[in-house]
């Protein structure tokens, strides 16, 4: 490649149209069902309609006893901790790394998030968790970051040996899947989120999976009040005195959101497929090309592809800082490649940091700082996220990411020369 970088003044390499990544996709059939949908019914109390249709379609995927619909995936971890009897004072494991929406939810329960680092997938450690469990540990909640199932066999087992509830976060991991079993099977319960780019996408919404009777029970009533409890709490429920009001919150998700998803849902498994094929394509391509390692997937692991984590290896490249490196590839036209940001290791976030000032009765609780988790620091710190397409024809994308890749490493010495001139 001799063309100059663009970051230099040379020519982009990809000079498609932005954007370049658009989900979810989106039909004829889309549309027509939610128009249906709107002369249908666009308010829902019960489980009935596209509801019932899109819950019970959720369960025979996952083959779970109960889904439940949510208004979005915070409000179904609220509701699935909650259910699951997580309250004051209680400690729950999770992730350092994660979107802070895994853990905030447990801050209005008033319990106790108790961080763990992660692997070299940026996932739960197994090890680090046991570690940090103590008799007031109730829960170990684990995502699945970027699609990528976390070791879900070491994780069950330290909760089993001590006896405390596995939860997942699936938000990032729809139709994933470690030796044919789904994730959101692994644990008591589950939550997932659909908003926008979410691999089953309703636009905005999420949902609890459970074969707890129980649990699915008091997610009824932590969120889907009044007729929804009244018709599906058994009378003789120690709780059903308590249908109308529930506990207080509402958390249904919009009828139209549910069809969206209801058709995404449908298309699922054929969107993963395309996907593992691009991924494996661009695994391939990058292979070898200097500076970035693909992250492996271990061969019984079915991955989402939420994105596609490349390790970033400044030292190959004369110790071009990656800063500078993600901005040479920007320029190249490859907007879609992202250094993830909101999304980090939540003791970076004044929230995890210093609660007080926001939430009175966090105060002196837990106080986390820059540098208590060096390794979900370094991932977060070391990685490029790619989105993982998976349409063919897309390919013309994917191809002008790699030349993109080879380009600016094929000149990185520029770079460095330029950075240190
Ligand atoms: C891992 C994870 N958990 C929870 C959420 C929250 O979901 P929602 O935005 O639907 O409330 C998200 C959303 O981005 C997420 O990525």
């Amino acid at each position: 490649m001799t063309s100059r970088l663009a970051l230099l003044g040379g020519q982009p390499t990809v000079d498609a149209p932005m954007p370049h990544f658009v989900w979810p996709p989106l039909t004829e059939d889309t549309s027509k069902a939610v128009v249906e949908q709107l002369a249908t019914s666009i308010s829902i109390y019960d489980r009935s309609g596209v509801i019932a249709e899109l819950e019970d379609v959720l369960a025979e995927y996952h083959g779970v006893r109960h889904a439940l619909l949510t208004s979005s995936g915070t409000a179904a971890l609220y509701s699935m901790y909650a259910a699951a009897g997580i309250g004051p004072s209680t400690e729950v494991i999770v992730p350092a790394y994660t979107f802070f929406a895994t853990v905030t939810p447990l801050l209005h329960l008033g319990a106790i998030p108790v961080l763990a680092d992660c692997d070299e997938r940026g996932n739960l450690d197994a090890e680090d968790v046991a570690g940090r469990i103590t008799e007031r540990t109730s829960a170990i909640v684990v995502t699945h970051m970027w699609g990528m199932p976390a070791n879900v066999a070491a994780l069950r087992a330290v909760a089993e040996d001590h006896e405390v509830m596995l939860l997942e976060d699936g938000s990032h991991a729809h139709g994933a899947s470690v030796g044919g079993k789904k994730v959101g099977t692994f644990g008591r319960a589950a939550a997932f989120s659909m908003n926008g780019p979410k691999p089953l996408s309703a636009g905005e919404g999420g949902f609890i999976l459970t074969d707890d009777d129980d649990l699915y029970q008091r997610a009824l009533l932590h969120g889907q009040y009044n007729k929804r409890c009244r018709s599906e709490l058994p009378r003789k429920h120690p709780l059903y005195r308590y249908a109308v009001t529930g506990m207080g919150l509402k958390h249904r998700i919009h009828p139209l959101a549910a069809r969206i998803a209801l058709d995404q849902l449908d298309h699922l498994d054929e969107y993963l497929d395309g996907r593992e094929r691009v991924a494996a394509h661009l695994r391939d391509q990058l292979d070898g090309v200097p500076g970035v390692v693909v992250l492996r997937t271990d061969r019984d692991v079915r991955s989402s592809w939420y994105g596609l984590i490349l390790q970033y290896r400044g030292e190959e490249l004369g110790d071009l800082p990656i800063e500078r490196f993600h901005e040479a590839l920007q320029a190249e036209g490859c907007c879609e490649v992202d250094r993830p940001g909101s999304t980090c290791p939540l003791n970076l976030l004044p929230l995890f940091q210093e609660p007080g000032p926001l939430l009175p009765e966090y105060e002196g609780k837990f106080s986390y700082a820059p540098g208590d988790f060096p390794r979900a620091e370094a991932f977060h710190q070391g990685i490029l996220k790619l989105p993982v397409w998976h349409r063919e024809e897309d390919m013309h994308l994917v191809e002008g990411y790699v030349e993109a890749f080879r380009k600016v490493t094929d000149n990185y010495r520029e770079l460095v020369e330029q950075n240190d001139g």
